[in-house]
Parts: C-alpha cells; sequence; structure tokens
C-alpha cells in the first residue's frame, strides 16, 4: 500500500483538503490498489496547500496545491510513483528551498506525522525529553531551561526559567482556598495576534508536544495540573488536542501516576470567548475561572498568585512547545542558536499582502528582509512592498530602510520596534499608513478591558482625532494632540494594550508622514489595483 499524505490543519481545510482527499479515495477504490491515506499537518508552506505528499523509495514527494478536480490528472501522470511531469509536482518534500533552509526544532515533526498518533509521535524522538526530566530533580529541570536562554514567545519575551524558579520557589498555601497547596500551569493558546498562526500549528500538527512541554512543566515546579486555555475560534485544534490529551491519559503518559513515577499531572481544554485582551495573562486567568477577562492589577504576578489565587506558570504555546527539544538535547543545544540574548528559534509567520505566505522557523538573527524576499517572494499583487508590520496589531510598521534589522528583541527594539510573536504582516504600496494608524486606535477602543481611562477612552479621541486630521480640519494642532494622546497612553495605561498602542501610530506617523499630509499622494488613497 502507498502511503499518501493529505493534510488537516485548518488552512489545507479550508482550502478543501477534506474534498481532495474524499476524491483520492473514490478515484482508487475504482481502481482497486488500494492506498493508506494518512491526514498529517500542515508543513506550513501554505500557498501550496492542499500539499498532498506521497511516499517513495527516495523520499516524500509533494504536490500542490491540489484541487480535487486534479487527482484524476495527477493518479494518471504517476502520483502514486511520485513521478515528475504533472505542473502542480513539487518534488522531494524536504528539497522544498522554504523547507529545507529553514532551521526546525519545534517544528520538526509538523506535517512530517499524524498529530494524533502516539507512536509517531514517539518514533521521531517525542517523550524523550519527558523520561529525562522523570529522572532529574525540578531543580535541575529549571537548571536546563535556563541554560536554553529560552524566553516567552507570547510577545513579552520573559525568561522562562526565571518565571519557572519563581513558582517553584512559591509558597502555595493558602489557608482558606480549597486550591492550597497546588500550583498550576497554564498554556496561553488565545493567539490573538494579527498574522499569526504558529501555535494553532503546534497543536494542530503536533499537539503530544505540547503536552509534553507542559508535564515538564508540571514536573519542575510542583504542579499537578495544566489548563490550556483556548481560543474558540479554533475547532480543529480543539477537536486535535482533545483526541491527543485522551490518547495520552490512556497510555499513561498524563493521569495520577506519569509514567510509573508517582507525580501526577492532568490537563483540560478551556474555551475562550474571543475577545483580544484574554490574550494578556491576568485576563486570561480571569476568563479561565469563569469571570468576564478583565486586567488584574500586577503584583502580584501570577507566578505568585495566578490560576484561583495559587502559583501559576502561564506560558505561550511556542515557549511550552521549545522544552522537549531542551530536555531532550540539552539547553545548550538550544542555545547554541540565536544571537545575543534572543537564543534558540523563532517561527517566523509570513501572511498579509505576500506571495509565500507560510511558517518559517528560524534562528534569531535573520533580517527581515531576507524573509520577505528569500522565503515569502515579495508581495502577492506584485506591486513593492511599502510597510511591514511585525509583532502583532499592536507592532510597528517599518518602512524598508528598517528591514535589514535583524529579528532579535533587543535590536527591534532599538528601532522601535517589536518581535512578538513572530507574526510578519506585508503591506503593498497601496497601503494607506493613516487608515493603518487610525485602525490601530479603533482596534484598541474595541478591544479595550475598560478598566482604566486612557485606554478605554483615549482611544476613542485618538479615532476622532486622525479622523480631524484626514479632513484637514486644523492638522497642525491634532497631530500634535495625536503624539500627546499617545504619551498619555503609553504612560498611564496599566497594561500592554494601551500602552502599545501608540507603536503603529508613531510608527505610522514618523516613518510615512506623507500619508499624514493634506496633498498625500493620492496613490495611498487608493483601494488596491486601482493606483
Ligand atoms: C493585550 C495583550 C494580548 C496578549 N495576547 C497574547 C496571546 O494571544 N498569546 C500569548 O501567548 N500571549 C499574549 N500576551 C502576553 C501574555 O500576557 C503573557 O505575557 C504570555 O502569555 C506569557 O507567556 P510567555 O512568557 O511564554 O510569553 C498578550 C499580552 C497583552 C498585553
Ligand atoms: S490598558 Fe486597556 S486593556 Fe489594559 S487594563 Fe487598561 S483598559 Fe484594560
Amino acid at each position: 500500500m502507498v502511503k499518501v499524505f493529505v493534510p488537516r490543519d485548518t488552512t489545507a481545510l479550508s482550502l478543501g483538503a477534506n474534498q481532495v482527499a474524499e476524491a483520492l479515495e473514490q478515484a482508487e477504490s475504482g481502481q482497486g490498489t488500494g492506498i493508506q491515506l494518512i491526514r498529517n499537518g500542515s508543513r506550513g508552506l501554505f500557498w501550496l496547500e492542499p500539499l498532498v505528499e506521497v511516499e517513495t523509495d527516495q523520499g516524500r514527494v509533494a504536490y500542490g496545491p491540489v484541487a480535487p478536480e486534479d487527482i484524476p490528472d495527477l493518479l494518471d501522470q504517476g502520483l502514486l510513483e511520485g513521478k515528475p511531469g504533472h505542473p502542480l509536482y513539487q518534488g522531494l518534500t524536504e528539497e522544498i528551498p522554504y523547507l529545507k533552509n529553514q532551521q526546525r526544532l519545534t517544528f520538526r515533526r509538523a506535517g512530517v506525522i499524524d498529530p494524533t498518533s502516539l507512536d509517531d509521535y514517539v518514533h521521531q524522538g517525542g517523550y524523550v525529553g519527558l523520561r529525562k526530566a522523570l529522572a532529574r530533580i525540578p531543580q535541575e529541570i529549571i537548571d536546563e531551561v535556563k541554560a536554553s536562554g529560552l524566553r516567552g514567545r507570547g510577545g513579552a519575551a520573559f525568561p522562562a526559567g526565571i518565571k519557572w524558579q519563581t513558582v517553584l520557589d512559591a509558597d502555595a498555601r493558602s489557608p482558606n482556598s480549597p486550591y492550597s497547596n497546588r500550583k498550576f500551569i497554564v498554556c496561553n493558546a488565545d493567539e490573538g495576534d494579527s498574522g499569526t498562526f504558529a501555535d494553532r500549528l503546534v497543536m494542530e500538527a503536533d499537539p503530544f508536544m505540547l503536552i509534553e512541554g507542559m508535564t515538564i512543566a508540571g514536573l519542575a515546579v510542583g504542579a499537578d495540573t495544566g489548563f490550556i486555555y483556548l481560543r474558540s475560534e479554533y475547532p480543529v485544534a480543539h477537536k486535535i488536542l482533545n483526541e491527543a490529551i485522551a490518547t495520552a491519559e490512556e497510555a499513561g503518559y498524563l493521569g495520577n501516576d506519569v509514567l510509573k513515577s508517582g507525580k501526577a499531572f492532568h490537563l483540560e481544554v478551556r474555551l475562550g470567548a474571543g475577545a483580544y485582551i484574554c490574550g494578556e495573562e491576568t485576563s486570561l486567568l480571569d476568563s479561565l475561572e469563569g469571570k468576564r477577562g478583565q486586567v488584574r492589577v500586577k503584583p502580584p504576578l501570577p507566578a505568585l498568585k495566578g490560576a484561583f489565587g495559587q502559583p501559576t506558570v502561564v506560558n505561550n504555546v511556542l515557549t511550552l512547545a521549545a522544552v522537549p527539544f531542551i530536555l531532550a538535547e540539552g539547553g545548550q543545544a538550544y542555545a547554541d542558536y540565536g544571537m545575543g540574548r534572543s537564543r534558540g528559534t523563532l517561527p517566523f509567520q509570513l501572511t498579509g499582502n505576500i506571495e509565500r505566505g507560510g511558517v518559517v522557523e528560524l534562528a534569531f538573527g535573520i533580517t527581515l528582509r531576507e524573509l520577505l524576499e528569500d522565503y515569502g517572494g515579495g508581495t502577492a499583487s506584485g506591486r513593492p512592498m511599502r510597510a511591514v508590520q511585525v509583532g502583532g496589531p499592536l507592532g510597528a510598521y517599518m518602512p524598508e530602510s528598517q528591514w535589514d534589522t535583524p529579528l532579535d528583541y533587543e535590536a527591534f527594539s532599538e528601532v522601535g520596534a517589536v518581535v512578538g510573536h513572530g507574526g510578519i504582516v506585508v503591506f503593498d504600496d497601496t497601503v494607506d499608513m493613516l487608515e493603518q494608524a487610525r485602525f490601530a486606535m479603533e482596534f484598541c477602543a474595541v478591544e479595550s478591558c475598560g478598566k482604566c481611562t486612557p485606554c478605554r477612552i483615549g482611544s476613542t479621541r485618538g479615532v476622532e482625532v486622525i479622523d480631524r486630521i484626514h479632513a484637514n480640519e486644523q492638522r497642525d494642532d491634532n497631530l500634535i494632540l495625536l503624539e500627546e494622546l499617545c504619551d498619555t497612553l503609553e504612560d498611564g495605561s496599566l497594561c500592554a494594550m494601551g500602552g502599545m498602542t501608540p507603536n503603529p501610530v508613531r510608527s505610522a506617523l514618523q516613518h510615512f508622514p506623507d500619508d499624514f499630509h493634506q496633498d498625500r499622494p493620492t496613490a495611498y488613497r487608493t483601494t488596491a489595483g486601482e493606483a
């Protein structure tokens, strides 16, 4: 039987992967030859999805993007033997430059395995890290994470080892609470940033890696329970995670006695209700506890008083997903990648107006331009690129003069930008940066949790001020007012939602001043394609 792989992650499904799988099965049942159809996760080469792969003696051969109506032709032209000739033939998957040139540590199994097969996971190096962790005391596990230099991938880039140390050392006694003496691991899978999908892909393509990472975190700090706080817009990830958790429990990797170690670790998925602010860790914890998601005043830090008032590790999916590699290969092996204080790799996510969108996992230090040109292949519209927003909706818009900045937390900070979760959104020369600045203010107004005045009211006033600039009403005065409003948001907000909203606004003003002038070029005001 020939093994054929058709992804079943959200991207491939939205592009018709189920119909492609059905067409394949139907065509083959007619022939009577029989194929073994495996529903893998995506490798993250989204412009080729649905990417159909066939296993051959030389390795897996790829065809894409495949539509159901392509199947008869593909079969006629030797798809099952991995033959070249068909226009959708891409050659050996591992040799596609976009994939071949990556440094995949976290994503090395993505798209390779059946995400819900525990056997596949274990055969491809899974659970080595957990076994090593079980042989160590908590402090040794944390020392390994510290040695790796891993910093939180959710945005703030706080060192993971130091956070874990705080939770390990925390006093969990709370005499009046039913949760006294307990600690928790919370995985932030809210993935609210624009242009980001790497968390989802981890959960849909390699869920056991996240489960393993959380179990190791539990062992490290003495937590017996973990929660994955998942955005409700990810139903496929929800299903796959629940399937994987049930399988891990059945096989003894989760439960009261993890791999007969006497240590308990239980895992549960909790769905968010779809507010951007619920990605902020304290707001997330309120939501997790069944309350309205509103930012809590810090201190106390969640590491000391987090879920249900108990010491809690809150980490992003990618942070926790990096942990099995670190324990299996050693912290130093991870730290060998990267530059400066940004160690290891980051799965960059290329989106927006880009020819080849997808996930590109590379060591920190690559420049934005290399990602945009070598991997992204320029804009999808074919027009020149004008602005690139990195780090989500609260990240700066970067002009071409900054594209040679190496992707490194500190180097980005020096030019007034953020790496954040690694989401990269591209705009061509038809973008109107005044509109983008307005959008940032409007986004803040809509998504504000409402707890503090600068963010709740300031963002609404910000939209009005930008509208007045657009209408050319007292332009100079309003431009000064906008700067002052940004200062107030930055200095007076309780959390980074209000505190970072000035980033996109200021960068638009600073790098694209023409768009804010009365005589701004008309090209920026027309919709794509008309200019
Ligand atoms: C407005 C706002 C939204 C956020 N959204 C997310 C998110 O969607 N996912 C995430 O992991 N972190 C998000 N964060 C960061 C979290 O508050 C927190 O720093 C992170 O979950 C900690 O995990 P890490 O140390 O592994 O990065 C957000 C922060 C803010 C201020
Ligand atoms: S800055 Fe905005 S989101 Fe953050 S606490 Fe204040 S009102 Fe809430």
